[in-house]
């Protein structure tokens, strides 16, 4: 058994320190997009590390919740949280686990959630999107198969990527407003560092546009 098949132990390991292994910036595609979210939306964060994203979606006005197996993680996220002066749910959990439940979130937040086999993927991807509610966004940013050769980030394992085609069969049905694939270079702290081949896409749930909510 390798250390990415014990992804508990491998990522508290990665988090033990006092750095932030993908830096404390935002994601570049989820800064870039976030104008699409009507004030005060309610975000789910999936597997969302030391809380970069999620912490910054809250300092925007969002009501975020942010999950992710690493203990470390969630620990360090907490405490940047704090410096920053906003309220994050975080929970500890493993996403195989996670109960989605039925449009509960007006968006869905997943960058960088790679660790997915192919046989795990389709049951998670289903409850992501049965979160969202209708009219509610998803933003996903990740890596396309030819990152395996790029090496600046990732398992390599090439059937862990994703390709536009499995993105849009994925999201059938969805209204598809961004659909990317792009070679960039990427500097998220130390784990992603280099020129890298990636994946974003934007999808809205069938349904009215969601409202700005009252603060
Ligand atoms: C590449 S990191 C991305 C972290 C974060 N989304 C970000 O962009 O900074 C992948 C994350 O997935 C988490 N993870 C791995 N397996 C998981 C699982 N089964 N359930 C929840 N989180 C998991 C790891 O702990 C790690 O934080």
């Amino acid at each position: 058994m390798s250390g990415f098949d014990r992804p508990r132990d491998t990522w508290n390991a990665r988090y033990a320190g006092a750095d932030f292994h993908f830096g404390t910036a935002p994601n570049a595609f989820l800064a870039a997009h976030a104008h699409r979210l009507p004030a005060s939306s309610t975000v789910l964060c999936v597997a969302d590390g030391e809380g970069r994203n999620g912490v910054w979606l809250a300092q925007q006005g969002h009501r975020v919740t942010a999950f992710d197996i690493a203990a470390n993680g969630i620990a360090k996220a907490r405490r940047l949280a704090a410096q920053r002066g906003v309220d994050v749910e975080f929970v500890v959990a493993d996403i195989a686990e996670w109960r989605w439940q039925e449009r509960s979130f007006d968006a869905l937040v997943a960058i960088f959630i790679q660790f997915l086999a192919p046989d795990e993927r389709d049951a998670v991807f289903a409850g992501m999107r049965a979160a969202v509610r209708p009219g509610g966004l998803l933003l996903l940013q990740g890596y396309r198969p030819e990152q395996v050769d790029c090496g600046t980030g990732g398992p390599p394992r090439r059937e862990h990527m994703y390709t536009a085609a499995w993105l849009r069969a994925t999201f059938a049905g969805w209204d598809i407003g961004h659909l990317d694939l792009h070679d960039d270079e990427l500097s998220e702290g130390t784990g992603h560092h280099g020129r890298s081949a990636l994946i974003d896409i934007v999808a809205r749930r069938p349904g009215a546009a969601l409202q700005p909510r009252p603060t």
